[in-house]
């Protein structure tokens, strides 16, 4: 049976679980912290921790699916925390490609995964990092993140309890991952698109040549992978970074 592992802080969760991986760590098994000294962000980001102020938990997954849909385990991840977020604030959360979620336009909660090979005592992994601002208030955020960042307390008012929030995001990823297993992904690829708050916008991305591109967001195909039409009608695969929303069409 996995175990659920909390601490007071650490550097990361995410470092903190994919240690436990390497040393074997089951299926399920689980890692929150309190605080985070060195919380981590995707494309080299950080993750403004406060203590007691959030959840910071990441999951130990090994997967029964073909290594090269490991990518996608990213989304199953988000659709999971909105859902989750969602059921229990009653208020409409979306999801910005690939793994960010969003309430009233401005990001509550970020996913980070990560996957580490097998070393040849144990199998290939999957740590998916999770972080959601939960009581944090304006002056919590660095000014930088004031305008586009937001908590569950700023939007509903309530102090939910990560522990709660915690096992109710575990819960749902384990059983959405042995549905993945056996259905493969379609039904989770639905789900997000009703979701995608990027589709039909113009966004701005980063391309893998170090471009920076301007173009409708027409959403995700069946492989998970986020299609845009630049403005001389040029279809273009988002391959990862970050794309902003710039206006609504
Ligand atoms: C992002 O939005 O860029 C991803 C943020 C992921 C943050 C979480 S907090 C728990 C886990 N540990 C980390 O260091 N990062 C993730």
């Amino acid at each position: 049976m996995y175990e659920i592992i909390q601490v007071v802080e650490t550097d990361s969760t995410n470092t903190l679980a994919k240690q436990y991986g390497f040393q074997g760590a089951l299926h399920g098994t689980a890692v929150i912290a309190q605080n985070q000294t060195s919380g981590r962000g995707r494309l080299g980001k950080t993750w403004q921790s406060v203590e007691g102020k959030g959840l910071y938990c990441s999951v130990v997954l090994r997967p029964q699916i073909e290594r090269d849909d490991f990518a996608k385990i990213t989304l199953v991840a988000g659709l999971v925390v909105a859902e989750v977020i969602e059921k229990m604030t009653d208020l409409p959360v979306l999801l910005k490609w690939p793994n960010d979620i969003y309430i009233n336009s401005k990001k509550c909660a970020g996913i980070l995964c990560e996957a580490s090979m097998g070393n040849g005592l144990v199998g290939d992994f999957i740590v998916v990092g999770i972080g959601v601002n939960l009581t944090l208030t304006p002056s919590d955020f660095g000014i930088e993140l004031r305008n586009s960042s937001t908590s569950l307390l700023i939007e509903k008012s309530v102090n939910y309890s990560a522990i709660e929030i915690f096992e109710k995001i575990h819960t749902l990823l384990l059983r959405q991952i042995a549905e993945v297993e056996t259905f493969g992904f379609p039904h989770i690829f639905q789900g997000w698109r009703e979701r995608d708050m990027l589709v039909g916008k113009v966004a701005r991305w980063v391309s893998v040549d170090g471009r920076e591109v301007e173009g409708q967001a027409l959403g995700i195909n069946d492989e998970g992978m986020l299609f845009v039409r630049d403005t001389y009608g040029k279809l273009h695969e988002v391959l990862s970074g970050d794309v902003q929303l710039i206006e609504t069409l």
